[in-house]
């Protein structure tokens, strides 16, 4: 019998794409998903490490696996995977709790080959490992097997162009955990999007930490802005996103190429972290809270209707009610489609945990972040409200979770829409009238 393996995904998406090709790379090796942890052979929980309360959910879930382990006097083979293995490699092995393998995050390719060496031959039982296999080696070669990623999604794929990151941002844990900054080559993307096409796939998410960074190793002529046309190029492709960009290196090239592809989404996820000019400073973001207006007024000149989200942090060190009034008030400015805001997090490694003491309060730091949640609520609701009577291009993704005459699907302004239709609508791009605002999702009716 094929032994079963079973993945859980914390982090990023780079994280869950990441698990899309392990669990590749394993089926291709012989092994089958499995349904639920007391059926698998083999856990692998692929980890992030941004914030502590990520680490943390390793940990719970470490003596989850340990106990239900005692009670059913059988365990199966736990193998941690991501930025977590990464950043405390064989530490994991001293904490008393059950790990077989740890897999940095530049040894994902090597997860087959790891599990056979901890014991677990695909045709062998499980073996109580007390050592763990460890490989948290920071590989050079990015290169990755082609089109080996089981994409989990009907209808969009993640395509990463750029592994790791070289910016240094003081809160930032990223540079230590997956590595400097390498770029894959766009002959090797572009195979990874066909192949995604070919298993039915419409929409490419492209990824990598500042993925406007790209410049192909493989090709002189063919940065960020170029790389997006040659996937807009790719029979099949009908809608290209990605994640993230850095401000400063969103050039009027990339504008331009975002407002004149026609697959290319009108949404930029734009990461500001602050309003304050003093926090981003220290903070290492290299541009002001200025620059970063005047690059919203570009974008929104440039592009009609593009959408725009964010990431912000509250309670960095040295934050004052005054920087705290500055992001707010850049909120307001900006009016935002979206926002992920997070409280201010001490993580190994960087620079702020070295020379900036966490000296936000835990109460403060709550009070700021729902304060920041409250104003964007409101914004977010009265931009959904302005969006009632149009009609929206929705990409059909799902039926809906609370009724199966119903369908979800997003717009190129990534707002999700839920209408009435059928499964056979998975996957299709139709007109939507709007007639409805939720706070977080629009209602619509499917024309013609
Ligand atoms: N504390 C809190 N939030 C953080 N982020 C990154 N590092 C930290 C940290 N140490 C947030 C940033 C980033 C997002 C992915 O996570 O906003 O854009
Ligand atoms: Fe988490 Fe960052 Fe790693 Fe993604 S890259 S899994 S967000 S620590």
């Amino acid at each position: 019998m094929a032994r079963k393996y079973l993945i859980e995904t914390f982090g990023c998406q780079m994280n869950y794409h990441d698990t899309e090709r392990m669990a590749g790379l394993l089926e291709e090796s012989g092994y089958t998903p499995a349904s639920t942890t007391a059926d698998a052979d083999v856990v692998v929980i692929n980890t992030c490490s941004v914030r502590e309360k990520a680490e943390d959910k390793l940990y719970h879930r470490l003596d989850e696996l340990d106990y239900q382990a005692r009670q059913e006097g059988r365990r199966p083979l736990v193998a941690v995977a991501g930025c977590v293995a990464q950043q405390e490699g064989e530490k994991l092995a001293t904490l008393g709790r059950p790990v077989d393998v740890i897999v940095g995050t530049q040894s994902v390719k090597f997860l087959p080959q790891l599990l056979e060496q901890a014991g677990l031959k695909p045709s062998s039982p499980p073996t109580l490992q007390r050592q763990p296999v460890i490989d948290v080696d920071l590989h050079q070669d990015v290169s990755f097997p082609l089109g080996v990623a089981r994409h989990g999604d009907p209808v969009r794929a993640w395509v990463t162009i750029i592994e790791g990151c070289n910016d240094f941002c003081t809160y930032c844990v990223v540079p230590y955990t997956r590595g400097h900054e390498r770029m894959r080559p766009v002959a090797d993307l572009l195979a990874d999007v066909r192949h995604a096409v070919d298993q039915g796939r419409v929409e490419i998410q492209l990824l990598g930490q500042i993925v406007n960074h790209y410049a192909a190793p493989d090709d002189p002529a063919c940065d960020f802005a170029a790389l997006l046309e040659r996937v807009a190029a790719v029979p099949g492709v009908r809608r290209i996103r990605f994640a993230s960009p850095h401000p400063r290196h969103t050039s009027e090239r990339l504008i331009a190429a975002v407002r004149d592809i026609p697959q290319v989404c009108k949404h930029v996820h734009l990461p500001v972290q602050s309003g304050s000019t003093r926090i981003l400073t220290a903070m290492r973001r290299r541009h002001t809270r200025e620059q970063y207006l005047e690059l919203v007024d570009r974008i929104r000149g440039a592009i009609p209707n593009v959408t725009l989200s964010t990431d912000m942090i509250v309670g960095f060190p040295g934050e004052t009610r005054g920087d705290f009034d500055a992001t707010l008030s850049l909120l307001e400015a900006v009016r935002f489609h979206g926002l992920f805001s997070f409280k201010y997090s001490v993580r190994p490694n960087t620079l702020a945990s070295k020379r900036m003491p966490d000296d936000v309060t835990v109460g403060e730091k709550t009070t700021r972040i729902m304060e920041l949640q409250a104003a964007q609520r409101r914004i977010q609701l009265e931009l959904l409200q302005s969006a009632v009577g149009t009609v929206e291009e929705v990409l059909v993704d799902s039926t809906s979770r609370r009724r199966e005459t119903e369908v979800s699907g997003r717009t190129s302004g990534n707002t999700i829409v839920n209408f009435a239709g059928g499964r056979e609508l998975i996957g299709q791009l139709v007109p939507v009238r709007i007639t409805e605002a939720a706070p977080n999702s629009l209602r619509g009716e499917l024309l013609g």
